[in-house]
């Protein structure tokens, strides 16, 4: 007989393990500099069902310190300057896929760019909902090859970018997009700055902006308006994302945020 289920299993979803899916074959054709990030990313990582949004599975790591040092000995110190961020399902990039996947309509046939798409979770439950076209944006080219590898595990099309939008100062053309959307944005000073003014920008454009977050002091809370509320699976152990082990896994509370029309540049 089972032993009786804890709190936080009760409360959070199950995490589905699953085999390690081979490299798609448009691998073959791509450079070998591509093909040795893929391979990597293919055999750091294990296909499992995202805890809070179990309709996306994705790619994820198990331990961030662990992988990070990997990337630096494999891939080389100039691809590992920051963490892989992209290797875990954070809390506010699963409640924007969350809200998105059981609010169809705002994203069914529009234009989609999901900014600091990480992983590409809220990237790929956009497209899974009917969005016309997704755009997903990282400035680390690893997340570029998870998005691709996550969207194509899902069946779904995302087209994947290292453009740095927010340092763009200017040069972005918001009218390209309908909805813009970002999962756990706020959690460095320098980038919650830019992406403030950045989404107040595509806001004043007339794009629904709509941020996750897991209550970050940085987050700009004067401009937003609360949406949904959810209790989020994540991992202790992981400096509080998902991964792709279920151990020691506990729920935090990540809010959904619309920023406000006419809300005054005020970073
Ligand atoms: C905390 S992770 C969130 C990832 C994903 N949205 C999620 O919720 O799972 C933050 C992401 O922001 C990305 N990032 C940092 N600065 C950025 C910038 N200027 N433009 C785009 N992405 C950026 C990082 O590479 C990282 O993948």
């Amino acid at each position: 007989m089972r032993p009786p289920l804890s709190r936080a299993e009760r409360e959070c979803p199950t995490v589905r393990q699953e085999s390690h899916s081979p490299a798609p074959a448009a691998a073959a054709k791509l450079p070998s500099w591509l093909v040795a990030k893929v391979e990597f990313f293919l055999s750091h990582t294990s296909l499992v069902a995202t805890p809070h949004v179990p309709e996306v599975v994705l790619r994820l790591g198990t331990e961030a310190v662990p992988l990070w040092d990997a990337v630096a000995r494999k891939l080389g110190a100039a691809n590992a300057k920051a963490p892989p961020y992209w290797g875990f399902a954070w809390p506010g990039g699963q409640a924007v896929a969350r809200y998105v996947l059981d609010h169809p309509h705002l994203v069914a046939g529009r234009r989609v760019l999901d900014l600091a798409a990480g992983s590409g979770i809220t990237a790929i439950a956009a497209a899974k909902a009917g969005a016309a076209r997704v755009t997903a944006y990282d400035i680390d080219p690893l997340a570029v090859v998870a998005i691709a590898m996550n969207a194509d595990a899902n069946g779904v099309a995302v087209e994947a970018s290292a453009v740095d939008l927010v340092r763009q100062d200017g040069a972005f053309d918001s009218s390209a997009f309908d909805v813009i959307l970002a999962g756990d944005v706020f959690y460095d000073h320098d980038l919650a700055g830019r992406a403030t003014a950045f989404l107040q920008g595509c806001r004043a454009a007339g794009c629904v902006v709509l941020l996750g977050d897991p209550g970050r002091p940085l987050l700009p809370r004067h401009l937003l308006a609360s949406r949904a509320e959810y209790l989020v699976p994540v991992a202790f152990e992981n400096q509080y994302t998902a991964a792709a082990t279920r151990d020691d896994r506990h729920c935090v509370r990540a809010t959904v945020w619309e920023l406000e029309i006419g809300a005054a540049a005020t970073w």
